[in-house]
């Protein structure tokens, strides 16, 4: 059965399982058969950083790769790949508000770190905002393992309750000061509960007498910017659409790691749609179809194998629209690995 590309497609899965590894590869074979193809990394970690032979500096930034550097194509064709950068997709939306000179604030810098919270919730603004420009034919999304992709799903939740009517009213206030109001500090006092008050002029303290002034400026941006924020929530709206979306669940062919993809599967079904593929990596049946033991154990332990790894397919295969499997690589590079995928994906392309 082939399976048909759609606008987005979402590689998630536990630790370790080949997220990365298959995300790449299916980017390769998309853009193999002519598509417009971005790849997006969104894992902190960004191990596909390495599998490309990208640097930190390229985060943030589009970088064209040949996919002649990975598969033997007929035409040099290429795909473009994203290294997610929190604080540059910040710097987008506030050049596209004309917020330039706002971009040098402490908060909001610490809040764009990588692990500064923020990381989902750029995500979606990224993805949204690469949907919206139709530069592309698919967009391939490679996620955080286990609970932070989960993380990914409910950042548009998080925006909502962001922009809530709270924050509106508090807005009111941090909108006089951006209009010039004397006393902001005293306007903003009245609004926050004493907690949070005293929270405050702790920090104040310790940071400095303009920390007030820097966390209103920081809300204020974000205020201003709140347009890019909440046209994201679509994004999750779209994702549950079949004729959007191709969701694929990563494991790989090891019992502990099935078991975990069942209670990830769990936690994440309510976002997906019952279209979803299972993607078993790292299958031995291959080989073990073509070793042929003499010794009466190895033959024991041949057919335990086998049926073990069958029974762990139909097991969790019971959940999934189809089960796609992809063998074990025989190969110490990253990088082949990829290659050897992408080979796999064009079967099930044609
Ligand atoms: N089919 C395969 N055969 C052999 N090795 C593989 C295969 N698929 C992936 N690998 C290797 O397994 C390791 C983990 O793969 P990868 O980084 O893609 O996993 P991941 O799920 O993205 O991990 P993380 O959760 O850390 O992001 C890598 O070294 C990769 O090259
Ligand atoms: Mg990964």
């Amino acid at each position: 059965m082939s399976i048909p590309n759609k606008k987005v497609e979402i590689f998630c899965g536990t630790g370790g399982v080949g997220k990365t590894t298959l995300a790449t590869s299916r980017a390769i074979a998309l853009s193999s058969q002519g598509y417009k193809v971005l790849l997006i990394t969104i894992d902190p970690a960004k191990r596909l950083k390495q599998v490309l032979g990208l640097h930190d500096s390229d985060s943030g930034n589009i970088i064209s790769i040949e996919t002649k550097s990975f598969a033997e194509v007929s035409k040099s064709e290429s795909f473009d790949a994203l290294l997610l950068s929190p604080s540059k997709t910040l710097e987008r939306i506030g050049k596209a508000e004309g917020l330039e000179d706002e971009l040098d604030n402490r908060i909001l810098k610490v809040l764009t770190k990588p692990y500064g919270g923020m990381n989902e919730i750029m995500a979606v603004l990224e993805v949204q905002f690469h949907l919206e420009n139709g530069n592309y034919d698919t967009i391939v999304l490679d996620t955080p393992p286990g609970k932070h992709f989960i993380d990914f799903l409910e950042a548009t939740k998080k925006i909502e309750n962001f922009f809530d009517k709270s924050f509106v009213e508090i807005f009111k206030y941090l909108g006089k000061k951006v209009t010039g109001d004397s006393a902001p500090k005293k306007l903003f006092g009245k609004i926050v509960s004493s907690g949070i008050k005293k929270l405050l002029s702790y920090l104040e303290k310790v940071t400095g007498g303009d920390f007030v002034d820097i966390f209103i400026d920081a809300v204020g941006f974000l205020y201003k910017c709140r347009e890019h924020f909440t046209s994201a929530i679509d994004f999750q709206k779209e994702l549950r659409k079949k004729e959007f979306s191709n969701w694929f669940l990563v494991t790989s062919a090891e019992h502990h790691k099935v078991g975990e993809a069942m209670s990830l599967l769990q936690d994440a079904q309510k976002f997906m749609h019952g279209d979803n593929f299972l993607a078993v990596n790292k299958c031995l049946k291959p080989f073990l179809d073509n070793w042929h033991p003499i010794d009466k154990d190895l033959k024991i332990l041949k057919s335990t194998m086998l049926t073990r790894e069958n029974e762990l397919k139909v097991f969790a295969g019971k959940n999934f629209k189809k089960v796609l499997e992809f063998s074990e690589i025989l190969a110490a590079e990253p990088k082949e690995h990829v290659t050897d995928l992408a080979e796999g994906w064009n079967l099930l392309l044609t």
